[in-house]
């Protein structure tokens, strides 16, 4: 491949050097065989921050943002096996800062995968019990005000670091692949979607960079009316904020075909696929995540609904932490 140079935003937002980046960009060629179309995989999963994965992609602006406001403590939220929660526990005492996590459902009668990590990095952990996410919304504002009240400096990241500053630190991701392809060809990435931030980071990541790329998300989380109204909030809001020059285009598809049960309920549609990606290329997929949205392509391909496309980037977003939980 003839790696093309092209205007870097990196360089616009500060960040915190955590993290090793570009994430490499890896041939799958034994699974390109068996689909008869090339893949390859965005090695989001080797962002080399404990087991972050994605989020540290997040977490190094937005926690430039909080060490910019002189935070002493972090405040976030997500379930009990949250990526999102655990990376922030690594990165935050890294940087000076403590975690508290508001963590939702009941404690754990063994702590493991990412409940483990979340100890280990010394953060502080709040079982929210059947909390509404709205609920936990105003938890996390109420301890806020204390941590406040007794002289600290709260810095509060919303679920998955799914916000406008979030989404603009994604785009880089699409700057490192755009880097590495030739120039043209009909281009698709595939990740999965939770919070959404990432999606909305990659699609806006296509209009920055002006390509005429898709990409399509496979909602783990909400249905996908819910799903569709956060990720166009947050593609308007993040563009509008960080990118206003940039026309938005009609690139992105989101789909909730994968979700199954709900959230962090297997399917066996997800249980095979990572068998399948495994034994093939030796990549290891969770089944909330990444297995869901690997599934989604397996049968994107079987369905002719790539025909056309040439390439597909698989966004490997990690969940590694939560395939020992
Ligand atoms: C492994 C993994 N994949 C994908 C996602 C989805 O990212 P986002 O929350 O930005 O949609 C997350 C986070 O929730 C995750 O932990």
């Amino acid at each position: 491949m003839t790696p093309t140079t092209r205007p870097s935003t990196a360089g616009m937002m500060p960040l915190v050097p955590l993290g090793s980046y570009p994430t490499p960009l890896h041939h799958l060629p034994r699974l390109s065989e068996h689909l008869g179309l090339e893949v390859l995989a965005k090695r989001e999963d080797l962002s080399g921050l404990g087991l972050g994965g994605n989020k540290v992609r997040k977490l190094r602006v937005v926690l430039a943002a909080a060490r910019a406001e002189s935070a002493t403590v972090v405040l976030t939220q997500g379930g009990v096996q949250s990526n999102h929660c655990a990376a922030t526990a690594v990165a935050a005492p890294m940087l000076g800062m403590r975690a508290e996590l508001f963590l939702h459902g009941d404690p754990p009668a063994v702590p493991t995968g990412n409940v483990l990590v979340d100890g280990m990095a010394g953060a502080t952990p709040h079982f929210t019990g059947a909390a509404t996410h709205a609920e936990v919304d105003a938890l996390v504002e109420a301890r806020a005000g204390e941590l406040r009240a007794a002289g600290e400096v709260p810095f509060v990241i919303p679920l998955g670091a799914s916000d406008p500053l979030g989404v603009a630190a994604t785009v880089t991701g699409v700057e490192e692949v755009d880097a590495r392809l030739p120039a043209g060809g009909d281009t698709r990435i595939v990740v999965a979607a939770g919070s959404l931030g990432t999606l909305a980071g990659l699609t806006l990541g296509t209009w920055v960079l002006d390509r005429d790329w898709s990409v399509e998300g496979f909602s783990v989380l909400w249905a996908a009316e819910r799903a569709r109204l956060v990720l166009d909030g947050l593609l308007d809001a993040a563009r509008r904020r960080h990118f206003p020059g940039v026309a938005p285009r009609p690139n992105v598809e989101l789909t909730d075909e994968q979700l199954g049960g709900g959230y962090g309920v297997p399917t066996e549609q997800a249980r095979r696929a990572a068998a399948l990606a495994l034994r093939l290329e030796g990549l290891l997929l969770d089944g909330t995540y990444t297995a869901k949205a690997f599934a989604g392509l397996l049968e994107g391909v079987r369905s002719g609904r790539y025909d056309g496309v040439e390439r597909i980037v698989f966004w490997h977003t990690g969940g590694l932490g939560g395939i020992f939980g």
